[in-house]
């Protein structure tokens, strides 16, 4: 079962007909049909479009889109089209406009300008939301619903009275009372004491540094509060149209948004996903974000959006080569993904996306882009069957937003150089490169399917995460400065790291942060074999003081000379430092546990390997051709080969191998 009625796997973009005459269009759906085109999202930015003036409705042109989509057998995601209020509404209601934390209004003119919290805004696309669900109901071409558009794109949060009034009501809904708040806040710390519900305001622009636990509960009202502009939508949705799914566009690894939340409000999870070009980290970077796309529901997603060549929102926006939107696209399904989207359909010749590729450029169809998309079309066809399969994985990677909040807050930890992404990405990487599937978690979900849990970090920990990570049978390798504070970003009594330190078997008497350009030397301890392996770390150390854990590995010189850095206690190792090379720490942990790659075998550099229901997908990123040894015999989707003992395969080239 795909994720909508659509066989197979979706294929399309963003398609933005008003942008265009309707001569064009017909020649857009002809080329569609060519290409192999099964879904566009139409209508992501048509508010001012579709309504013209309060309650004055103009469905007509989309119709005649529709219609005309549906004839060239072509489904739609319907957009709700409440991403952009349109002008009249702005300029009646200019208090709808965001404001920032320096308390300045933002204009009109571009897009997502709205307050998440305005009742204004809210109410207007609810009706908008109803007009479309009622007007389309019964059109055929309807297949799935995207509501808003990116949310916590532009606007993450507004500063305004607005947002503060709704601010309030969230707080007095989580303490009950003032006193509660007081003490959750610690106000006693400089003089903050509130003694009327009035007085408290959203983090804005302050002398110095904001009350921490103030912006932490600021992190999640902000995202709660777009989330009730997604569920309202949604609620009006599934009241017209109960069996049409509904999602909305995720940006990948997102800080702002706890998505955890967030897919659970959806039926399925869509992401938009725009890895550099540039980078070459960029398809680890992607497959970390894929994973977290199909570990939120724990089901396939949707690549809603990515660009076929270059984004036009970077400094510097360099072009996908020959090849690597087909590479890109293919990791995408790897991962989870049930189908291969863009943004968009057709390039736009005006606007700030001008020079955005598209899968139809400015240079029409004798272009190398064109090419490459009816190729890729007819790459996606033969990859029907992998619609709705699962990937299991092993090994469980931990996120949990509100920790990441309280991480990342400004101007009150020891070092503001621990980041969670580049922290959940230095476990990533290895494993992605190792071909071991990998799931992310929240902490709080039922780990014991896991035979491997890895916590890059967890600085908040609550006494229930900490029992569920307690309880999980596994190997648990916890990274350091985790069990910090409490929901509340209060230190746990008797500090880091709180509640795990009996499964630690350990107490971090002092964080020790590692200067910039600094490094400190560790050595493996017990293991007299690896005493010649000398690893670094870099960033970030603690003192730890053991209770029953024993050492892995000692620092050597330095402000920590002899003391432990790497402890083990029971299945549970823990790291008081960030090491460059993770791999003596990992190699350990998955021997023990047994889990080895997709392949069975090591990859050479460059090539990915994933396992997603009876299909091997091989991508090789590399810029060379790369042997890769097979588990078994089986016939590669996208050539019709049959293979056996080891493949080879080209630069930016893929195997999709069916047991
Ligand atoms: C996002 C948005 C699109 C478009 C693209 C450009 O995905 O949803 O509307 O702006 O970015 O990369």
């Amino acid at each position: 079962m795909g994720l909508t009625r659509v066989p197979g796997l979706l294929f399309g973009g963003d398609y933005n007909p008003e942008q265009w005459s309707e001569e064009v269009w017909n020649q857009d759906v002809r080329l569609m049909a060519e290409a192999g085109v099964n879904a566009v999202t139409v209508a992501v930015f048509s508010w001012s479009r579709l309504e013209t003036a309060p309650g004055v409705f103009d469905f007509g042109w989309l119709d005649r889109i529709l219609d005309l989509l549906h004839a060239h057998g072509i489904a739609v995601d319907l957009a709700t089209a409440t991403a952009t209020p349109p002008p009249w509404l702005v300029r009646r209601h200019p208090e709808l406009q965001p404001v920032d934390a320096a308390g300045t209004r933002l204009e009109f003119g571009s897009r997502q300008g709205y307050c998440p919290s305005s009742p204004v805004f809210r109410e207007a696309t609810v009706r908008l939301a109803r007009a479309m669900a009622e007007h389309y109901r019964d059109h055929p071409a309807l297949v799935m619903w995207h509501i808003g558009n990116e949310y916590g794109d532009h606007t993450v949060e507004c500063f305004c009275e607005e947002s503060a009034r709704d601010f309030r009501r969230w707080l007095q809904a989580r303490y009950g009372t003032l006193e509660g708040l007081n003490s959750a806040w610690g106000t006693s710390c400089w003089g903050q004491h509130y003694t009327e519900w009035t007085q408290l305001a959203p983090p804005r622009k302050a002398p110095g540094p904001v009350n921490p636990a103030q912006v932490l509960d600021w992190r999640r009202f902000s995202s709660d509060a777009l989330l009730a502009c997604f569920e309202a939508e949604r609620e009006v949705l599934k009241e017209v149209t109960p069996d049409i799914p509904v999602t909305t566009n995720f940006m990948s690894l997102l800080h702002h948004l706890d998505y955890w939340k967030w897919a659970a409000a959806e039926d399925f999870v869509s992401d938009d996903a725009y890895p550099d070009p540039a980078d070459p980290q960029a398809p680890v970077k992607a497959a970390l974000s894929y994973d977290l796309m199909r570990s939120l529901k724990q089901q396939p997603w949707l690549l809603l959006e990515s660009a076929p060549s270059a984004v036009s929102w970077r400094a510097v926006n360099v072009p996908k080569e020959p090849g690597v939107m087909r590479l890109h696209s293919l990791q995408a399904v790897a991962h989870g993904s049930d189908g291969v989207m863009f943004f968009q359909w057709r390039q736009a010749r005006y606007g700030p996306e001008k020079f955005h590729s598209a899968m139809l450029p400015h240079g029409g169809t004798d272009t190398r882009q064109w090419r490459e998309t009816l190729a890729l079309g007819a790459d996606v066809r033969r990859l029907a069957e992998v619609a709705g399969s699962t990937t299991r994985a092993e090994v469980a990677l931990l996120l949990d937003w509100e920790s990441w909040w309280g991480l990342e807050a400004p101007e009150s930890l020891p070092s503001d150089r621990l980041r969670l992404h580049g922290l959940l990405l230095s476990w990533y990487a290895p494993l992605h490169g190792r071909g071991i599937a990998v799931d992310l978690a929240p902490p709080d979900r039922d780990l014991s399917g896991y035979k491997v849990v890895i916590a890059p970090n967890l600085y908040l920990c609550t006494a229930e995460q900490a029992a569920n990570l307690a309880a999980f049978p596994g190997r648990l390798v916890v990274g350091p400065f985790s069990g910090v504070v409490d929901a509340a970003d209060q230190v746990h009594e008797g500090g880091a790291p709180g509640p795990l330190r009996e499964l630690l078997g350990l107490r971090v008497e002092e964080f020790w942060p590692i200067p910039d350009g600094r490094t400190q030397d560790v050595l493996a301890q017990d293991d007299p074999a690896r005493n010649s392996t000398r690893l670094t770390a870099r960033t970030w150390s603690e003192w730890l003081e053991l209770d029953d854990a024993h050492v892995l590995a000692r620092y050597r010189g330095g402000p920590l000379d002899g003391r432990p850095a790497v402890t083990r206690r029971g299945t549970v190792t823990y790291l008081g430092c960030l090491l460059d090379d993770l791999t003596p720490v990992l190699d350990e942990v998955l021997d023990a546990a047994g889990v080895t790659g997709v392949t069975g075998a090591k990859l050479p550099p460059g090539v990915e390997a994933c396992r997603r229901g009876d299909h091997l997908f091989l991508l090789n990123h590399g810029a060379a051709a790369a042997t890769v040894p097979l588990p078994a015999s089986g016939t590669d989707l996208l050539t019709g080969r049959r293979l056996h003992g080891s493949v080879v395969i080209a630069p930016r080239d893929a195997v999709v191998l069916k047991h």
